[in-house]
C-alpha cells in the first residue's frame, strides 16, 4: 500500500502491487523527482502504443475513477475519462457541480468523503488554490488535481513536458519561452516548475501586470536557471525551442477593465513564425481566445492539438499508476 504525508492511502489492490505512486496523491509537480518523470513518459509510451495498436486493455478493468470539476473543462475531463475507459475502468463524471448536492450547501470534503465510498481515485477541478490538497486530508483514496485556482495544474505540466520530450527529442539544453498570463496562468506555474528539473533557460513573456509570481521565480533561481522577463515576444521569437503560448484568465480578474487593457496582448501569426527557428515547438494548453491565429494551425511546429493526444496517454499512465498497476 502507498503512503502520502496526510497518512496511508487503501486503494483495494494486492500489497505486491506496491510502487512509489501506488496511492498517492498528485497534488503538484513539485512531488516528482526527474527518475519519476522519465519512468511516467514511459509508460505514457507504452500507453500510446496500446491505444494505437490495440484501442484499450482491461489493466484498470473494476476499477472507478470519480471526475469531480467545480470549474469548466474540455480537455482534462474528457481525457481522464478516456483514459480510464481505455484502460478498462469506468467514470461517475460529475462536470455540472450545481447539480449535484454541492449547490444544496455540501462541503469539499464531505462531497470527496461520499465520492471515495463509490470510487478507487477522484480527480477534482476547483478555482481555490490548495484545494485538492484539503481534499487529499480528508481523502483515503488518490485525489489527482485536474486545477486548483490559480495554483497549479500538475497534470497539464506532466503532459507539457511529454511534449517537449516527443517533439524536440530533450528536454535538456532547451531555451523555453512562456508568453501570456503567466501570474494566474497554472499550467505555466506547473510546467515551469517541471523545468527546473531540467537544463533548461527560460524567458517569461507578460505585460508588467501578468508576470510570473515571485516564488515560481525563485524557485527556478534556487534550481540554477537562468530566467528573464520581457513584454515582447520579438526579443525571444529567434532564439527560442519552445514557444508556450497561454490564454488572458479572464475569470481570474477582479476588475474586468484590466482584463479588456492586456487580453489583445499577444497574437501569433504565420508572420511572428516565420521569425521562428526551423525546429522549435509552438505550444498552447488550450482553449485558446485569439492568442495564437488559425493560420499558424497547419504549420508543423504547432503543436498543440498533439500537445492533447499527449493527455490522454499521461493520465492513463498516471491512473495506471497511482492504483498500483503500471
Ligand atoms: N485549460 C487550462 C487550465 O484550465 C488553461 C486555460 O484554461 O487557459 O488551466
Ligand atoms: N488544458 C486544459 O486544462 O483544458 P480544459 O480547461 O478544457 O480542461
Amino acid at each position: 500500500m502507498g503512503s502520502t504525508p496526510n497518512g496511508i492511502k487503501i486503494v483495494g489492490l494486492a500489497p505486491e502491487l506496491n510502487h512509489s505512486f501506488y496511492g498517492r496523491d498528485i497534488i503538484s509537480v513539485g512531488q516528482f523527482s526527474r527518475p519519476d518523470l522519465t519512468y511516467i513518459m514511459g509508460v505514457a509510451d507504452e500507453m500510446r502504443s496500446v491505444v494505437r495498436r490495440v484501442g484499450a486493455t482491461d489493466l484498470l478493468k473494476g476499477h472507478i475513477l470519480a471526475n469531480l470539476f467545480y470549474e469548466p473543462s474540455t480537455r482534462t475531463s474528457s481525457s481522464f475519462i478516456a483514459a480510464m475507459e481505455r484502460l478498462g475502468g469506468s467514470v461517475i463524471p460529475i462536470h455540472g457541480v450545481q447539480y449535484s448536492s454541492v449547490s444544496k450547501g455540501e462541503s469539499l470534503p464531505d462531497t470527496i468523503r461520499t465520492l471515495e465510498c463509490y470510487a478507487d481515485v477522484i480527480v477534482l477541478r476547483h478555482p481555490e488554490v490548495g484545494a485538492s490538497e484539503v481534499a487529499a486530508r480528508y481523502a483515503t483514496k488518490p485525489i489527482i488535481s485536474a486545477g486548483d485556482g490559480v495554483g497549479e495544474h500538475p497534470t497539464q505540466g506532466l503532459l507539457d513536458l511529454y511534449t517537449i520530450y516527443h517533439e524536440l527529442g530533450t528536454l535538456d539544453g532547451l531555451h523555453v519561452a512562456m508568453v501570456g498570463d503567466l501570474k494566474h496562468g497554472r499550467t505555466v506555474h506547473s510546467l515551469a516548475r517541471l523545468l527546473r528539473l531540467y537544463d533548461a533557460r527560460l524567458t517569461f513573456v507578460s505585460p508588467e501586470i501578468l508576470r510570473l509570481p515571485e516564488d515560481v521565480k525563485r524557485e527556478l533561481a534556487a534550481a540554477g536557471r537562468i530566467v528573464t522577463e520581457t513584454d515582447k515576444v520579438e526579443d525571444v521569437i529567434a532564439a527560442a525551442d519552445v514557444i508556450y503560448v497561454t490564454r488572458v484568465q479572464k475569470e481570474r480578474f477582479a476588475d474586468l477593465d484590466e482584463y479588456e487593457a492586456v487580453k489583445d496582448y499577444y497574437v501569433i501569426t504565420p508572420k511572428i513564425m516565420a521569425r521562428a527557428k526551423e525546429h522549435m515547438v509552438l505550444m498552447h494548453p488550450l482553449p485558446r481566445v485569439g492568442e495564437i491565429h488559425a493560420d499558424v494551425d497547419n504549420d508543423p511546429r504547432a503543436a498543440y492539438f498533439r500537445q492533447m493526444e499527449n493527455g490522454m496517454y499521461i493520465r492513463m499512465a498516471l491512473l495506471a499508476a497511482v492504483l498500483g498497476k503500471a
